[in-house]
């Protein structure tokens, strides 16, 4: 499907987005290995968190749906079984990421596979660490799945200095750690988000600017109630459409504001945007708020690297698009691994921002370019990413003139009714 987006005149009204990816696979998965029944609300209803669901069904793992609730039968952290197919992990890098861990401390064996765009993305970074638990994981010899995870009577505990900042790393060996014989520590130099620490009730403890995070084996997990807040990375494309459509107040209320995920908020001050946030408050361990933005006239000028990227990392698409209706310079650094997400993001981002009519510079670990006015309308690439394809949607508002985003139909991967919001806030 291509969907065609033309100029906004404005956008004005509230909406929702909805439920945190990040933390809805988290809870299928600490469900799955919990006793008892986990109850779920706000569960983000997407491509990417029923692939979870449905490896999890396949390790004998029920669930059902019931007035707008996700509810998991865990059978506690030894309770999964043998799955006799291949475990589809689809698209999504954080279902196969986070069960290696936990199919890492199995006694059987299974393998895991996922879409096309799935089995290219890098695996060596959770297989070094769980192989050094004891874990046997073979892959293709480019470390990439299929992987086949054999069964082992148990793994040992590591400490592991993670040599890139991934959340996905962190949470894989987080997970093997309960499957280990005494204490498993990760050691994290730039943070990333922490959901699977609050959500496992780990207390990380601050060294000379290091986090450790300790996990012991066969900690007890007792089934629960999980409140899932709404994506703030899904919110940051309204924030943007918000700032760049011209006449425009938008509210999106019940957002996720945990300090790991909300980065892209300061970055948004620094440019001069018009965002209030409100009503802060606590739901189930994270924070939440509303927050109201209005059209903002933009200046960039700025260059973000180092710290902040693990924060904003999946913000930088619709990011670039604040920065090409912005007044000045924007340049990313040290985000190399944006090129191994859905797709190679920093082509996609640079061969459609090209097309907008922006000098864009490549760089290996980023981009960088200059605005421009009268930007021109297009026909867009979302190299079925999904957070691309978003991004360049909401851009589309902004330009003169009809766009068209190919194979817009990706956004089912986090956000399956972002066409139809875009549409509702334009009534
Ligand atoms: C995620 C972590 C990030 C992020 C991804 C979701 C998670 O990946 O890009 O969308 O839920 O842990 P990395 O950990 O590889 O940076």
């Amino acid at each position: 499907m291509d969907t065609i987006v033309s100029t906004a005149k404005y956008l004005k009204g509230e909406i929702s987005v909805p439920g945190d990816k990040s933390i809805s696979h988290r809870s299928v998965m600490i469900g799955a290995i919990s006793d008892g029944v986990t109850e779920i609300s706000g569960f983000l209803k997407a491509s990417d968190p029923l692939s979870t669901i449905s490896c999890f069904q396949s390790l004998g793992i029920e669930h059902k749906f019931e007035n707008e609730k996700l509810y998991i039968y865990g059978k506690g952290l030894n309770g999964l079984k043998h799955s006799s197919t291949v475990l589809d992990a689809g698209n999504s890098g954080t279902t196969i990421r986070l069960m290696s861990g936990i199919l890492a401390g199995q006694k059987f064996s299974t393998r895991i596979s996922g879409d096309q765009y799935l089995v290219k993305r890098p695996m060596k970074r959770i297989i070094d660490p769980l192989v050094k638990m004891g874990a046997k994981i073979s892959s293709t010899d480019k470390f990439t799945a299929p992987l086949t995870i054999q069964s082992v009577e148990s793994l040992n505990a590591i400490d592991y200095e993670l040599p890139i900042a991934s959340a996905q790393v962190k949470s894989a060996v987080l997970f093997a750690g309960l499957y280990a014989s005494g204490t498993t520590r990760v050691i994290e130099h730039e943070p990333s988000r922490d959901h699977t620490e609050r959500m496992l009730n780990l207390k990380p403890e601050k060294e000379n600017g290091k986090t450790i995070i300790s996990i012991s084996a066969g900690i007890k997990l007792d089934a629960r109630q999980f409140v899932v807040p709404s994506d703030p990375s899904s919110a940051a494309f309204f924030i943007v459409a918000g700032l760049i459509v011209p006449n425009s107040e938008i509210k999106i209320i019940n957002v996720g504001m945990n300090p790991t995920r909300i980065g892209f908020l300061s970055v948004f001050k620094q440019l001069g945007a018009n965002i209030i946030v409100e009503n802060e408050r606590i739901i189930g361990g994270e924070p939440l708020a509303d927050i109201i933005v209005k059209s903002s006239s933009l200046k960039s000028n700025c260059v973000l690297n180092g710290d902040i990227i693990p924060n904003i990392i999946d913000e930088i698409p619709i990011l670039s698009i604040a920065a090409a209706n912005a007044v000045g310079k924007f340049e990313i650094r040290d985000a190399q691994d944006l090129r191994n997400k859905e797709t190679d993001r920093i082509a996609a981002i640079c061969f459609n921002l090209r097309k907008m009519g922006l000098v864009v510079d490549e760089y290996k670990d980023g981009f960088a370019f200059e605005s421009k006015k009268d930007l021109i309308s297009s026909e867009f690439n979302s190299f079925d990413d999904h957070r691309i394809a978003m991004a360049f949607g909401i851009a589309a508002l902004a330009l003169r003139g009809d766009s068209k985003i190919l194979n817009s139909e990706c956004v089912s991967i986090s956000f399956p009714k972002f066409w139809e919001s875009v549409n509702t806030l334009q009534r």
